[in-house]
């Protein structure tokens, strides 16, 4: 059976749905031809921070007015310029990159301020990134910002990048809105052609000892794919942007769900990270598996064929099956006999 596995994401043509997100095995030439070799149909590189673009020109004009989401003095940000070679050492990787793979290079831009740093993402562009990924990873802590503040700031700053650019954008939120499918919705509307669902974060712990905050990078597990699962499902048919899962992908049946829910491209770093980038091949390999058994020719004979508006009970990704799972939940013991 002559099989098909390409997809397209932000208007790039794939080969395959997998694409190995930013990470630090992303940020070594070496690995990047590897994770090519593997199967990776894309690559999405280790994020650039506005930090790091803030602290290496000092001569970029800060925008006027005060901005609420200007880093809080609670937090002193650590000294980034040299982090993954700096801006400057940033733009030669990407060109190298693209120099050294055939597969599209996705260059990561991570901050939350509107910013001249943004204007960076034209340098991206310039270098030879295929797209642009702009990693919004906030966390408002602040009683004083309202949800409708937040949302509009995430719009601005969609919008601010996209104006700085001409190759494709994809935006990585989290998960936390009050209405997700609403800002996901304002987002596409503002210039994003792709959505990555979802930022993983980084939670802090207590070590009882010290005692102290202790701040580590936990790698993931595939129980936690059912967040973006869920909100990949609800809005496959809703919204006009590409969508791209990224969280919990650790085996071909993992990849199969997000593609099921509705996904254009599913991403992985965790698995690869545990495992070595063979993993994206022994993905693929299940996934045409799976594609055999079940008599699919293409990934579009069954993509989105369990996202929300296509299941028989649509509710399944509402509250209804939250109550239907609290109310037949059995004890352990009793599930065991
Ligand atoms: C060590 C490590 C470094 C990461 N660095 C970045 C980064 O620079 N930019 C970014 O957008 N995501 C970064 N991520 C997040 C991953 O790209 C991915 O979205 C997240 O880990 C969830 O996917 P996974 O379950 O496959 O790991 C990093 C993840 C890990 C584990």
């Amino acid at each position: 059976m002559q099989l098909d596995l390409s997809t397209s994401y932000l208007g790039l043509k794939l080969k395959n749905p997998l694409i190995a997100s930013a990470s630090p095995l992303t940020g070594h030439l070496d690995k990047l031809m590897l994770l090519e070799s593997e199967g990776a149909a894309a690559v999405v590189l280790p994020s650039l921070f506005e930090e790091q673009i803030e602290q290496q020109d000092f001569s970029l004009p800060s925008p006027p007015g005060a901005d609420p989401f200007q880093r809080s003095a609670l937090t002193p940000v650590p000294p980034l310029v040299d982090y993954n070679t700096g801006p400057d050492g940033y733009l030669k990787f990407l060109e190298q990159a693209k120099k050294a793979v055939a597969i599209p290079v996705v260059a990561s831009l991570n901050g939350t301020s509107r910013g001249p740093w943004l204007r960076f993402a034209k340098s991206l562009e310039d270098a030879g990134a295929d797209a642009i990924e702009l990693n919004i990873y906030l966390v408002s802590a602040d009683p004083e910002v309202s949800g409708a503040e937040i949302e509009e700031r995430y719009v601005e700053l969609v919008a601010a990048a996209r104006e700085a650019i001409s190759i494709p954008l994809a935006v990585k939120i989290g998960p936390f809105f009050t209405s997700p499918a609403h800002v996901a919705r304002r987002l596409a509307e503002s210039g994003a052609d792709g959505l990555v669902l979802f930022n993983r974060f980084c939670q802090p712990d207590i070590n009882v000892e010290w005692p102290a905050v202790c701040t580590q990078l936990e790698l993931s597990s595939p129980a936690e794919a059912r967040l973006p699962l869920r909100w990949i499902a609800i809005l496959r048919e809703k919204v006009s942007a590409s969508l791209a899962a990224t969280t919990g992908v650790h085996s071909a049946e993992d990849v199969i769900k997000y593609l099921l829910a509705g996904a254009d491209a599913v991403m992985t770093a965790s698995a690869l990270l545990r495992h070595g980038p063979r993993r994206l091949a022994e993905m693929l390999d299940g996934l045409r598996a799976w594609m055999i058994e079940k008599k699919f020719a293409r990934i579009d004979d069954f993509r989105g064929s369990l996202c929300q508006l296509r299941v028989p009970d649509p509710s399944a990704f509402e509250r209804a099956h939250y109550l239907w799972a609290v109310t037949t939940y059995e004890t352990e013991p009793a599930r065991a006999v």
